[in-house]
């Protein structure tokens, strides 16, 4: 049998930290008590104008090539989870596999699924190395929220960040990954997304987030909660086993409203939010890779990682680590 399993992780953050005094000296109409008090989030990390995700994600693969202890070459496939990509083409996986040196490598390509898409991705990876076909995939969540935040709304802008987060998932014969669940409503789209595009040479619509905030709430403590019990019941599992929840770094009140309702301690709960904001499909790696540098995380350790994002999409894995 083949199962998954993470062999490295890496996580890059741009720039210096912008703290929430700094949003209110760039001219927002907010405080650092209403943004931590509502959300957990301190600081952010904005990138460079001339910084695309594909750069970010570079680093945070790079990083996690080198704790896996295996060369770019070795790597046969790409997956990047973003929903800011560099061009409307090529893939964001395909610059990334260009800037990792890689040449006449094995598949390369993007999916979208907002803030589940590291999940969404993972799971995707899992299946082409189970299947045989693939040994070592780069698994890469990669954003620059900060381009399509209007920073005129306060209710969004305090919110989101930049950053990437990497994983490589090799073929082994000893399980990783015990279980996995994607879902998606795209009925509930309004409450979440950034409705617009570009086409013959203009944007078309609103090329900025949107969002429901209390909506968007209510929904992610809801489809968090329900979709980490599946894969826990999938893999016949209790939540009292699981060294470490590592949840979507949304907003704190999510985290901790979904933690109560597994009946997780937030002491086994790896939040890093409030020093880089809801970066959407890089936070979950980039999470994951802190909690495995500062020591926290080890192998042998059993986690849940889970996310929800605009379409509305969600989805979570069980992983021996
Ligand atoms: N600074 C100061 N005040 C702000 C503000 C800001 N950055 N943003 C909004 N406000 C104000 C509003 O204008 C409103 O003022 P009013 O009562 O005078 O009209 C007040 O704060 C309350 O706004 P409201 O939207 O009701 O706040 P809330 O308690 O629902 O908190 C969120 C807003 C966005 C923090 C909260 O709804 C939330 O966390 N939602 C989930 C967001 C999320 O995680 N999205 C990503 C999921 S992938």
């Amino acid at each position: 049998m083949i199962y998954a399993r993470i062999a490295g992780t890496g996580s890059y953050l741009p720039g210096e930290p912008v703290s929430n005094d700094d949003l209110v000296k760039r001219g927002i109409d907010t405080s650092d008590e209403w943004i931590v008090s509502r959300s957990g989030i301190r600081s952010r990390h904005l990138a460079a104008a001339d910084t695309g995700a594909s750069d970010l994600a570079r680093v945070a693969a790079e990083r996690a090539i080198e704790a896996a202890g295996c060369e770019a070459e070795d790597i046969d496939l790409i997956i990047v989870a973003t929903s800011t990509p560099d061009y409307i083409f090529p893939s964001t996986a395909a610059l990334v596999q260009s800037k990792l040196g890689i040449r006449n490598g094995g598949a390369a390509f993007d999916v979208q699924a907002v803030c589940s898409g590291f999940i969404y991705a993972l799971s995707v990876a899992e299946k082409f190395i189970r299947s045989g076909s693939n040994k070592r995939a780069l698994v890469i969540g990669a954003e620059v929220f900060s381009r399509i935040l209007d920073w005129s709304d306060r209710g969004t802008c305090v919110l989101f960040g930049d950053g990437a987060g990497a994983v490589v998932l090799e073929a082994s014969e000893r399980p990783g990954i015990l279980a996995s669940a994607l879902h998606a409503d795209g009925s509930h789209h309004p409450i979440l997304c950034v409705p617009g595009t570009v086409a013959s040479g203009q944007v078309i619509g609103d090329p900025f987030l949107r969002m429901d905030g209390q909506a968007v709430f209510k929904f992610a403590v809801k489809v968090l909660g329900d979709v980490a019990n599946e894969v826990l019941d999938a893999a016949g599992v209790q939540a009292s086993s699981v060294d470490w929840l590592i949840p979507h770094q949304a907003n704190i009140r999510i985290i901790q409203a979904t933690a109560k309702r597994l009946g997780v301690p937030m002491e086994r709960v790896v939040t890093t939010l409030d020093h880089h904001g809801n970066t959407s499909a890089a936070s979950i790696p980039l999470a994951l890779d802190e909690a495995v540098r500062a020591g926290r995380l080890r192998p042998g350790h059993r986690i849940v990682v889970e996310g929800v994002g605009g379409g509305f999409t969600w989805g979570a894995a069980l992983i021996d680590f």
